[in-house]
Formats: C-alpha cells, sequence, structure tokens
C-alpha cells in the first residue's frame, strides 16, 4: 500500500513568520560535489513572536557542517537537525547572527532545484522552494532580506562568476587556482528570487540608457559558440525596457542586468533579480534552427522575466497561494508588449487559442484550481495554466470593467503603496477599489472559484415594438470539491450587426449595465432589451473574447456567416470561421463514429473558400481563420464519450475536401505569399510566411506525385527552420515516400543542434498513425535521446502525450502504458517533470468506456507505486479522484 500523504498546506492556516532575517552573507565554494554553503544571517523575532520562540529553518536533502551563533558555536543540545529542518530550540530575544554552514553536492542533483550542473555550468532554481536544498533558511516568500553573495571557484573551470545585483568585488584566491566574485543586492528579496551562476561561458555585451539617464550593463551568458545567436534576445530586451518605461513608468533599478542560457531547466525561465536564469530555447535564435514562433516566443519570455522585476521582485508574494499575483499580472503585460509590437489581433487570437487549448481542459477536469488556489500538497505543481493563462485574463477583465484610465490609476497605486512588499491578491484589488472608487467584491470571485463559466445567450427581435432582446444566463459547471458557485462579473463586449455587416446605432438597453461597448452580466440571468431596433440584427458577443468563459449560442449559419464575413472586431470574425468549422468536425465525427460516409457540407467548403481569397485579410489572421481546431480541441467540445480515432478520420476528411475543392487558389496563396529575399522574423513576414505554408499544409494532403515533389523540394531548399519544420511535419506526418530521407537530411544538418534536435523528436513523435508508438519507443533509445534533459523529455515524451491524441490513446492501451513507465522512470531523477508528463492523463474520463478503463488501469499502477515523488502522488491522487 502506498504511504500515507501528508496534510494540504491551506490558506487560511497562513500566519507571519516568527522571525525576520534582514540581511544574508553567503560565501560559497564551489566544488562539483562537495560544495560548501556559509550563509550568515541577522535574525530578529518580529513583534509579536514569544521571547524564546524557537527559530525553525526548511532544508531539503542538506547536510549541516556547522552553526553558530553571535559568533560561538551551538551546543548540540540547542538545536536539532535533519535534512529537512533545523530548529534553534530557544533564541535570545535580542536581534542576533547566526552562521549556518552545510555541505552539498551539485553533480548529484538531478531535480534541478537548488543549486545544480548544466553541461559543466553551475547554476540555481530557487523558486519556489529550492533556497532551502542550498542552505537551512526561513524559505517562504515574505521573508525579505538584503543578500550579499560571495562565490569561489576554480578560475580555469568556471572564469565567470555571478550572482544578484551589482558586482562589488572580485580577485584571486591566494595560493590556490581559485577566483572570487562578491556581488550585493540592494533590494530586499525573498529567497526565491537568489541566484548564482559560475562556468566557462561566453558574454554577449549591450547596455541601456534608462528614462532617467543611468547606463545600464546588459550581458547575455551562453555556452562558448553560440554567441551569434543571442541578437535577438538583447533586441527583445532593450524594446522590454522601453515599453516599461514608456508604459507603465517603470524603470530599471541595478547597474547590471545578466542573463544566462543553461540547456537543462525545468521550466521557460525564472525572474531572478538581477539574474535571470533561461531555458536556452527562449534565448538563443537564428534562422537556421528558430522558427517564427521560436522568435516570437523568445521576444514574449525575455519581456515575462524582465517585467517581473516589478511585478514579482519589487512587489512579491506573500504566500504562494498569491502566485497569481506576479504571475497573472506579468504574463498580461508580456501580452500587451507583445501587442504593442506585432499585430494586436493575432496576439489576441494566438492567446485565446492558448487559453482555450491549456487552461479549459485543466478547468474542466479533476485537476481544476482557482486562479489563486486555497490549498496544495505541492507547490510546483501549481505553475498552471490557470495560475499564469487566466490569471492574466482577470487581469485583462479588470481593465475592461473599469476602462483604461482608472485601470492605470489602480495599478499606479499598487506600484505606490507596495513597492517593496510581499503582499495579496486582497491588496492588489483594494488599490484599484481606492482609486477608482468601485466595489470589487463581485469581480474577487474570479480569483475563488474554478471552472469556466457557461454563459447561454437567447435572442429574439420583435418588429413591431422595434426591441431586442437577450437572454443572458450564466453557470459553472460542477468542480471536484466546489459547491455553490455564484454568479461571477462578466464583461461582455459585443456589437449589434447589421445586415450590410455594420454596427447598428440603436436605442437605449434596458436590464443591464452598459459601458461603451461592453455589458456586465452580473446576475444568474439577465433579460436585456434594446430599443430602437428597425431590423433583426446578429449580435456579436464577446467581442475580442472579452471573458474567460464558453458561450453556449445557437446562431444560424448566416449569422455565423456575416460575422465571418464583416464584424468589425477581427477576433470575432476569426471565431465565427472556428465556429462554424467546429460545428462541421462535430458532424462528421459523428457520422465516423456511426461508420457512415464522411460528406463534409459545401458552405463550409465555400467559406474556407471565400477566406482563403478575401484580398484585404491580413495573410497571419488569414492563416490563423484556415486552421482547423485540433483534434484536443473537438474532443474538448464533444466532453463525454470522446473516441480519437473518430475525430482524426473527420478533421482529415474535412482537410482533405477543403484541398480538393481550392487546389488552385491554395496553390496560388502558398507561391503569392512565400516571402523572398533575406529571411526576418518580423510579425509581417512571420505571417506571409505562416500563410503560405498553411495553404501548403491543404494542397499537400492531395496524392498527386507532384504534389510529394513539392513539399520534398521546399523542404530541401528552405532557408529557414520555419519552412523547413513545417514541410518535415508534412512528410511524416501525411507519410510521404521521402519522409526518411527526410528525416536522415535533417539528422544530419541538425546533429549539433539540440534545439533544432528537440523538432525532430517532436515530429516523429507527434505523428499519427498506427507505427508511432513503436518509433517513440526506439526513439527513446535512441544515442541522442537524453532522460535527463528536460527539453527532450517534453519533446519525445510530452509531445507524444499531448500532442497525439489517437496514439497516446490507442484502444489497446499501450500509449497509456508507455507513458505511465516513462512517468514513474523520470519520478526518480526529476519530479517536476514527471508531474507534468502525468498531467497529460487529465481528460481521462472523458474518453469512451473502453479507453476510460484502460487509462484508469494505467493510472492505478502509478498510484500504487509506493516511492512516488510528492509532485506525482499529488498529481495522481487529484486525477483519480
Ligand atoms: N517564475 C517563472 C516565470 O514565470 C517560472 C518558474 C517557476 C521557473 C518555477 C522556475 C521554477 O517566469
Ligand atoms: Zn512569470
Amino acid at each position: 500500500m502506498r504511504s500515507e500523504t501528508a496534510p494540504a498546506i491551506r490558506l487560511e492556516d497562513y500566519q507571519q513568520p516568527a522571525y525576520r532575517i534582514d540581511t544574508v552573507h553567503l560565501t560559497i565554494r564551489l566544488q562539483p560535489n562537495e560544495t560548501e554553503v556559509v550563509c550568515a544571517t541577522s535574525v530578529a523575532s518580529r513583534d509579536g513572536t514569544d521571547a524564546g520562540a524557537p527559530l525553525i529553518l526548511d532544508g531539503d536533502e542538506l547536510t549541516l557542517v556547522g552553526i553558530a551563533l553571535n559568533g560561538k558555536a551551538l551546543d548540540e543540545g540547542a538545536y536539532s537537525v535533519t535534512p529537512e529542518r533545523l530548529e534553534i530550540h530557544t533564541p535570545p530575544a535580542e536581534p542576533f547572527e547566526l552562521v549556518i554552514t552545510t555541505r552539498i553536492n551539485p553533480d548529484a542533483n538531478t531535480k534541478l532545484m537548488g543549486l545544480y550542473r548544466s553541461s559543466g555550468t553551475y547554476c540555481t532554481q530557487c523558486e519556489a522552494e529550492g533556497f532551502r536544498r542550498i542552505t537551512y533558511f526561513l524559505d517562504r516568500p515574505d521573508v525579505l532580506a538584503v543578500y550579499t553573495t560571495r562565490i569561489e571557484a576554480s578560475s580555469k573551470d568556471c572564469p565567470i562568476l555571478l550572482a544578484n545585483g551589482n558586482p562589488v568585488d572580485a580577485g584571486r584566491i591566494e595560493n590556490s587556482d581559485r577566483h572570487f566574485s562578491v556581488w550585493h543586492d540592494p533590494h530586499p528579496k525573498p529567497a526565491y528570487l537568489f541566484a548564482l551562476v559560475a562556468g566557462d561561458l561566453a558574454r554577449v555585451a549591450d547596455g541601456y540608457q534608462t528614462m532617467s539617464g543611468k547606463q545600464v550593463d546588459l550581458n547575455i551568458f551562453v555556452e562558448h559558440g553560440n554567441e551569434a545567436m543571442c541578437g535577438w534576445a538583447m533586441d527583445s530586451l532593450k524594446r522590454s525596457m522601453k515599453w516599461d518605461e514608456e508604459t507603465f513608468g517603470l524603470e530599471y533599478d541595478l547597474e547590471v542586468f545578466n542573463i544566462v542560457a543553461v540547456s537543462d531547466f525545468n521550466m521557460g525561465a525564472m525572474e531572478n533579480k538581477g539574474l535571470n536564469i533561461f531555458n536556452d530555447k527562449y534565448v538563443l535564435a537564428d534562422p537556421e534552427t528558430a522558427t517564427d514562433q521560436d522568435y516570437a516566443n523568445i521576444e514574449a519570455v525575455i519581456a515575462h522575466e524582465y517585467f517581473h522585476n516589478w511585478t514579482g521582485n519589487r512587489i512579491t508574494c506573500r504566500d504562494w497561494f498569491q502566485l497569481c499575483l506576479k504571475e497573472g499580472l506579468t504574463v498580461f503585460r508580456d501580452q500587451e508588449f507583445t501587442s504593442d509590437m506585432r499585430s494586436r489581433p493575432v496576439k489576441r487570437i494566438t492567446d485565446v487559442r492558448l487559453l482555450k487549448s491549456h487552461q479549459f481542459p485543466e478547468d474542466a477536469g479533476p485537476l481544476a484550481h482557482p486562479v489563486r488556489p486555497r490549498a496544495y500538497h505541492e507547490i510546483n505543481n501549481f505553475y498552471t495554466a490557470t495560475v499564469y493563462e487566466k490569471g492574466a485574463e482577470v487581469v485583462r477583465m479588470l481593465k475592461t470593467v473599469l476602462g483604461a484610465a482608472d485601470f492605470k490609476k489602480g495599478l499606479d497605486l499598487y506600484f505606490e503603496r507596495h513597492d517593496g512588499n510581499a503582499t495579496t491578491i486582497e491588496a492588489f484589488l483594494t488599490c484599484f477599489e481606492d482609486a477608482t472608487g468601485t466595489d470589487l467584491a463581485q469581480f474577487a470571485l474570479w480569483y475563488e472559484q474554478a471552472g469556466t463559466p457557461v454563459v447561454s445567450v437567447k435572442t429574439r427581435h420583435d418588429p413591431g415594438n422595434r426591441t431586442f432582446t437577450v437572454d443572458l444566463a450564466q453557470e459553472i459547471p460542477p468542480v471536484p470539491g466546489q459547491k455553490n458557485s455564484k454568479p461571477a462579473l462578466i464583461p461582455l463586449r459585443f456589437g449589434l450587426v447589421a445586415a450590410n455587416g455594420e454596427d447598428m446605432e440603436t436605442g437605449a438597453a434596458d436590464g443591464i449595465e452598459i459601458a461603451n461597448d461592453t455589458m456586465l452580466l452580473e446576475k444568474a440571468r439577465q433579460k436585456v432589451v434594446f430599443s430602437d431596433v428597425p431590423s433583426k440584427p446578429v449580435l456579436s458577443l464577446l467581442r475580442g473574447f472579452s471573458a474567460p468563459v464558453r458561450l453556449d449560442q445557437h446562431q444560424s449559419e448566416d449569422e455565423l456567416e456575416l460575422l465571418a464575413a464583416s464584424d468589425r472586431d477581427p477576433f470575432n470574425r476569426w471565431q465565427a470561421v472556428q465556429t462554424l468549422a467546429m460545428q462541421e468536425l462535430l458532424r462528421l465525427t459523428q457520422l465516423a463514429r456511426s461508420e457512415k460516409p464522411l460528406t463534409p457540407s459545401q458552405s463550409v467548403l465555400d467559406l474556407f473558400g471565400t477566406v482563403l481569397q478575401d484580398a484585404e485579410l491580413d495573410p497571419a489572421l488569414k492563416a490563423l481563420a484556415l486552421t482547423l481546431p485540433s483534434e484536443a480541441d473537438i474532443a474538448q467540445e464533444i466532453g463525454k464519450d470522446v473516441d480519437p480515432d473518430a475525430i482524426h478520420q473527420a478533421r482529415q476528411r474535412l482537410r482533405a475536401e477543403f484541398a480538393l475543392t481550392h487546389r488552385s487558389a491554395l496553390l496560388k496563396a502558398l507561391t503569392d505569399h512565400m516571402p523572398t529575399g533575406t529571411y526576418s522574423p518580423d510579425a509581417q513576414t512571420a505571417g506571409k510566411r505562416a500563410l503560405s505554408n498553411r495553404a501548403l499544409h491543404y494542397f499537400a494532403v492531395s496524392d498527386a506525385e507532384e504534389t510529394a515533389q513539392r513539399v520534398w523540394e521546399r523542404f530541401s531548399n528552405a532557408d529557414n527552420m520555419t519552412d523547413r519544420i513545417s514541410c518535415l511535419t508534412l512528410l511524416v506526418h501525411d507519410g510521404m515516400p521521402k519522409r526518411n530521407e527526410a528525416l536522415k537530411a535533417y539528422r544530419l544538418r541538425h546533429e549539433n543542434s539540440s534545439l533544432a534536435m528537440d523538432k525532430w523528436f517532436m515530429v516523429q513523435a507527434t505523428a499519427p498513425g498506427s507505427d508511432t508508438l513503436k518509433l517513440v519507443r526506439s526513439l527513446k533509445s535512441d544515442a541522442l535521446f537524453d532522460e535527463t534533459n528536460p527539453n527532450r523529455v517534453r519533446a519525445l515524451l510530452q509531445s507524444f502525450a499531448t500532442g497525439n491524441p489517437t496514439q497516446f490513446a490507442r484502444v489497446d492501451g499501450t500509449g497509456f502504458e508507455f507513458i505511465v513507465e516513462s512517468v514513474l522512470e523520470i519520478d526518480k531523477r526529476n519530479p517536476q517533470v514527471a508531474s507534468r508528463l502525468l498531467t497529460s492523463f487529465r481528460s481521462w474520463r472523458a474518453l469512451e468506456s473502453k479507453r476510460c478503463a484502460l487509462a484508469e488501469s494505467a493510472l492505478l499502477k502509478i498510484s500504487s507505486c509506493e516511492e512516488l515523488s510528492r509532485d506525482s502522488r499529488d498529481i495522481i491522487d487529484r486525477t483519480l479522484q
């Protein structure tokens, strides 16, 4: 039987720490397997703490070497210690100096939390609870201290020594082959923002002058040989710094800003004060190895981490329940940045697709949780789409509800009032209430309630009284552990579209509060009556996706076609096309399920043709409109008794029929929009490339000899990764004759680029077709597969589990078994990567009964395993609940 699960940590149990730590002086003597950490802190009891209350410090796999208080070694009876905990039984009442020496083993650290080595470089990851793997500490975000860090290491192996803040000293260590450097960070910060890096790295240097005229040194550190791949990241950094000054008046606050790229990293990147550490896939780019999407991701992640300097670092979280305070707000900020750098509608559609494909299923399954959770077993499992993406949607709604000017007032007050604090969502919302006089009590429910509200809509026009009535209702479907959901405050941006495609002018609306173009739905049901509506309008609701809700609204094909053709809101134009495509895909899936012939409807084919040939439409938007909902999207829409094979058949059928119907227009689009000249990752050119490749994606489905030849040639002649990888995907996924030749050629070309090889693994892992599982198994033993590298694990295993619905959910259950085996292997060395892989089962109950039963027995196998990490235990328990 499995061991007892530890009790959950609860928001309601929050208590201030008993002690403060005001300053930290760290001396870290780096050795690959015996690093010594001396941590000297000044500690004081907090007001209200009983005299002599024990000081309890967190640890994790630590070895204590020594402990001294006010300069004297502590008697053994004065403290007790385990690898996880150090208690000083009765500390003095007056402030005191505590010096703790620990020994750690960076080379043995496979969890990639705390101090570890990646390709020889020492680096740290302390969020959320990694600092306790370096020294015993009050490892919680509401303990803010000023850090001074001295690093000592071999001069030869580690010419570069970095830590948070500004460099203050450096030199040789006498009579040794070692050197040191000292860094001081004047800004008090929680331990999760601590970082150090030491290694033999190349430096790409630049500079930035802030709006008040201060000069900041900017550096990006990478492995030797990668210097030429840092230009885009550096450019993105400078644009981020400028944008934050112009948009929010926020300036950088240290003399240096350092970025380090490492190849072994559990997450995307980390905002450590003055020393951001990145997964190298969000730093390194050149046209040879990075796609347009990679360039866009780098720009966004660089911005995200930089923006954390204010939203996260200067103002941090009181406890980990408040994670969305920094993450939701910072995602909102990076989304706005991208919108300003690129195309706002394209960015909005991209973000909503991500939200719907990642957050909606999370919110509809066993892992659902509020944007601000109330309980957790393992905080690492709460770096979720709900906290990040829905968290950003909530901030966006706040802006919509208050209006841009009042939103700005509230945010300005937040920066002014809470600079230097570790704070909460309540305090954040209070700033907006105080600055604008708005009561946000109902709005706050967005942070408290899990589940995606469903807004149902019924409309009718009465020509006699010239009224247009909209019946609105909202409801949150059942969520595990959440009873009696309350109505949320839902901002619904809308327009009433006339037959000519323009927005109608109408008389007043009764029954709801409307500000500008936004209705505020606040009750469970509301009847809205518009007066002076001369003719029957089409309701364009949820423009710009103004709230993270599902709409239950039955619009006719004609109505949707009108919106698709002429809604002035680009998001809803896209949405109308998607809705029509989805309806058709649901119908075809139904037919496939009952083994009837699949005949796509002419009207959808025509609509796609119209979109394809619309000369006005921005290519990037067109490419998005012509992208069919994914198989996972369709599964989600179906919601229960899901048969992935039927979905796959339906989608492939529609794709093929579209290709057949519009062959010449597709050919024209794919050639006309193919950019010429030297590669540029800018949004416009990338949009054209996206459209050209989207056209090719359809065109390629025909089995004509010349088609395969065309794809092969485009693959072989591609001068950039975007084209090369989209052709390789077609060759492999559509099983074209030269598929193996292409894979070989790609491998030969990119063998030395691990980022490019990740794509090679991913393309194969996501290929439909019943031989994929066998292939993926064999790739797991490929010389280039490395189980210790999280990017590689994600490329092969995670993308198989989440990006290959028919093969993961094979009807013989072997896809599930394979992932279960892999989770159990990986869990031993890296629980975070394993538990993330395990979340790929989150929608298992929606599968048809046979697959559902197979998924359950696979999950039970994990659950019955005795030696499971806390991370995986938490996910498995919730998934099976
Ligand atoms: N805080 C990081 C970010 O959002 C993400 C992260 C979390 C990285 C935990 C590492 C560990 O930018
Ligand atoms: Zn973040």
